[in-house]
């Protein structure tokens, strides 16, 4: 095991270079902010935003306020992108007070939470141990999947997660917003989408404004997934038309793979689909929309006369078909600016498709093989109840090339609701997705699982400040099952 950093500091994920220069900076009175640089009213927001929490700690009148410095040399760019330079330098001093600086508006963002975890409340007052943090991160996509389909996640919950992952660092909230059991999204050109499809039950486009406003603000990406062909139950509920069987469709009340899959040769499909994603794509500024991919069983397509005509035709499997399914979603993503990236069955799209394994250890080494980018979520679901260490000891880019190394962006934790609900969700993802924040930021060497677990429980304290329930939604469960007891 390497090293940890054992100098006494709870930062999580662990920054790239840590020296804890001696002695500690007192800011029991408050700070004084001062931003320069041309992105300076791109970082007042995230930047008052520190200093009121930091002021939430504890503030003594009577102490005079000490400087919070920052230097941002770069322009604000547009909106957070894959590639943007979230290296930053912080140095604590005890006369000079906080010094933060950054190339880019993404660099002072993550800067600022290293300073939240830098304070320390001490029986004297709030301090902040003085020292210098060189800090870059080693993956540039770090995500939480968040499942609001299974279960509807409301605006809310979804709101204080992304605090939460902005607290740890992680930068793409992958908002899977479709699946059999329900369509969650209001298309204005399709509402049967969100009105049987969502039963009523969805994120409206002012709601996902405020989501995707949100996790902007805080240097988060929003990826948005539509999952197709399979998993589309819901899709045609709505719009029955578009399934090979043609009809008989409804919104399914059960877990597992279902059949319900749209039709592959009709043109009429990818019309449809073309201007669904007209209507719904100007919501979501990122490059990248996740088109699923995953867990197309070949039921309805081999029940499909056409199908397995065009199958015996053309020389190909139930995957040659998928495949040409996604070229022409590419396609129709491309002709909007977009790229797409999908679950490792649509791995066969090669290079230009970002690929998200998910289904075993050996798949990573296949997908990058076929010239696809690659994200990791194999060993990264939290829903399957693992312990923090498990997902800590996931080490996913041994034994590989450079030219391999270079092609995987990142990875994320995912959190599928088929067990969870607005009110359990945030016990289920902390703290134990820091774990896994850790893993995709920091260096591969740190991995001293020890120190892991003691810097945990400071994380979790962070994040109830930050109001996520992952801790106190337990008691109010209690309290439901078994009434107050009181009779009032
Ligand atoms: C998946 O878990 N079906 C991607």
């Amino acid at each position: 095991m390497a090293k940890a950093d054992r100098t006494g500091h709870a930062l999580m994920p662990v920054p790239t270079h840590t020296r804890i220069t001696g002695g500690f900076l007192d800011i029991s009175g408050g700070v004084e902010l001062t931003i320069t640089g041309p992105a300076r009213a791109r970082l007042t927001g995230p930047a008052h935003r520190s200093v009121r929490a930091l002021r939430g700690s504890g503030l003594s009148v009577s102490m005079p306020k000490v400087p919070l410095k920052i230097t941002c040399a770069g322009e604000a760019a547009g909106p957070p992108a894959l590639g943007d330079d979230e290296s930053y330098v912080l140095v604590v001093d005890a006369e000079q007070g906080i010094g933060l600086s950054a190339d880019q508006p993404a660099g002072i963002i993550r800067g600022l939470s290293t300073v939240a975890q830098l304070v320390q409340p001490t029986p004297e007052g709030m301090v902040m141990p003085c020292a210098r943090i060189e800090d870059r991160p080693r993956f540039g996509w770090r995500g939480l999947l968040i499942d609001a389909s299974r279960h509807f996640i409301t605006v809310p919950v979804i709101l204080r997660n992304l605090d939460a992952m902005a607290s740890v660092k992680l930068n793409v909230l992958h908002w899977h917003l479709s699946d059999d059991q329900g369509f969650r999204i209001e298309s204005h050109r399709f509402p049967r989408l969100q009105e049987v499809g969502g039963e009523g039950v969805y994120y409206t486009r002012e709601e996902v404004h405020t989501v995707v406003r949100h996790a902007a603000d805080r240097g988060i990406r929003v990826v948005p997934e539509f999952d197709l062909p399979g998993h589309a139950s819901s899709w045609l509920a709505a719009y029955p038309e578009f399934g090979c069987r043609g009809g008989g469709y409804t919104v399914a009340n059960s877990w597992g793979q279902h059949d319900a899959c749209l039709d592959p040769l009709h043109d009429e499909v990818f019309e449809f689909l073309d201007q669904f994603f007209g209507d719904v794509l100007p919501l979501f500024p990122d490059e990248f929309v996740h088109i699923g991919g995953d867990e197309v069983n070949g039921v309805e397509w081999l029940a499909d006369p056409r199908v397995v005509a065009l199958m015996e035709r053309e020389g190909l499997d139930l995957v040659g078909i998928q495949t040409k399914f996604c070229r022409r979603l590419q396609e129709i993503l491309s002709k909007y600016g977009k790229r797409i990236v999908g679950w490792e069955e649509i791995a066969d799209l090669g290079a230009g498709a970002t690929v998200q394994c998910w289904r075993g250890p050996e798949a990573l080494a296949r997908v990058l093989g076929s010239g696809c980018q690659v994200l990791q979520s194999q060993g990264f679901y939290l829903d399957s109840l693992d312990r923090a260490g498990q997902f800590y000891r996931r080490e996913f880019a041994e034994g590989l090339g450079s030219d391999e190394t270079g092609r995987i962006l990142g990875g994320e934790a995912c959190m599928w609701t088929e067990y969870a609900d607005s009110v359990t969700i945030d016990s289920r993802i902390w703290p134990r997705a820091a774990a896994i924040a850790e893993r995709l930021w920091s260096a591969r060497e740190v991995d001293d699982e020890e120190d892991m677990y003691r810097r945990l429980p400071h994380v979790s304290q962070r994040l109830e400040a930050l109001g996520l329930t992952h801790r106190t939604e337990l008691s109010g469960r209690i309290r439901c099952l078994v009434g107050t007891g009181s009779g009032e």
